[in-house]
C-alpha cells in the first residue's frame, strides 16, 4: 500500500453489509446476525458508515440512537447515540480512518439527530480502542465488570457533544 492512498467515508448502503460483517469478523469477537445490521441501516442509517480505499470498504462504525439518563447530568434525561461497533482492517490501521469514521458519526450525532451525548463500552484490554476514544474527547464513565461473554470488563465511555 502506497501512503497516498485515497481513503473515502460515506454512509453505508445495504449492498455494503456483506463486507462490513465480514470485516467485523475479522475483527472482534462481538458479532451480530444479518438482521441487526439491517435493522441499524435503516433506522439510523444516518450514523452507520464505511470507509473505502480504492473502492474497497476496510472499516465500518454502526451507532445507534437512545433515550436515558445523563452520563454528565445525573437525572436528565437525554438524546445519545451509542457507538456499538467499529472496526479497521488490519492493514489500514494507523492512517486516521478510525479517527474520520468517529468524527463522521459525531457531527451526524447532533445535526441528524440532535443527540446530546455520545458513549461506547470498550474491552479494558483494549489499550489502541481507549487511546482513539480518549483523543477524540471521550471518557472512561464507569467499568462494567464482566461485560463481556468470555469475562473481561469494559469501560463505558462517553464524550458530551453539545
Ligand atoms: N496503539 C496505540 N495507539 C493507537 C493504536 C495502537 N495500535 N491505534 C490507534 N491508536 C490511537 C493513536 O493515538 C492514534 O493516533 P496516531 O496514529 O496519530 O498515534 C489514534 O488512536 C487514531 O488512530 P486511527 O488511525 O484513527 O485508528 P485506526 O484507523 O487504526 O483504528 C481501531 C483504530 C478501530 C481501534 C482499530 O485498531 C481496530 O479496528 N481494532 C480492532 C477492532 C476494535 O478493537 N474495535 C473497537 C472495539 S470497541 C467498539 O467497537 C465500541
Ligand atoms: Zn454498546
Amino acid at each position: 500500500m502506497n501512503s497516498a492512498m485515497h481513503i473515502r467515508i460515506r454512509p453505508a448502503s445495504e449492498k455494503d453489509i456483506d463486507y462490513v460483517i465480514a470485516i467485523n469478523i475479522e475483527c472482534l469477537p462481538e458479532h451480530y446476525p444479518l438482521s441487526f445490521w439491517l435493522e441499524h441501516l435503516n433506522k439510523y442509517g444516518d450514523v452507520f458508515y464505511v470507509a473505502e480505499v480504492d473502492d474497497s470498504i476496510v472499516g465500518y462504525v454502526l451507532t445507534r440512537i437512545e433515550e436515558g439518563e445523563s452520563f454528565f447530568d445525573p437525572n436528565k434525561k437525554v438524546k445519545k447515540g451509542h457507538i456499538v461497533s467499529i472496526a479497521v482492517r488490519e492493514g489500514f490501521r494507523r492512517r486516521g480512518i478510525a479517527t474520520y469514521l468517529l468524527s463522521a458519526v459525531l457531527g451526524a450525532l447532533g445535526y441528524s439527530y440532535d443527540a446530546s451525548e455520545a458513549y461506547l463500552e470498550v474491552r479494558v484490554s483494549n489499550a489502541p480502542a481507549i487511546k482513539l476514544y480518549e483523543k477524540l474527547g471521550f471518557v472512561i464513565i464507569k467499568r462494567l465488570e464482566e461485560y463481556y461473554l468470555d469475562g473481561e470488563d469494559a469501560y463505558l465511555m462517553a464524550k458530551k457533544l453539545k
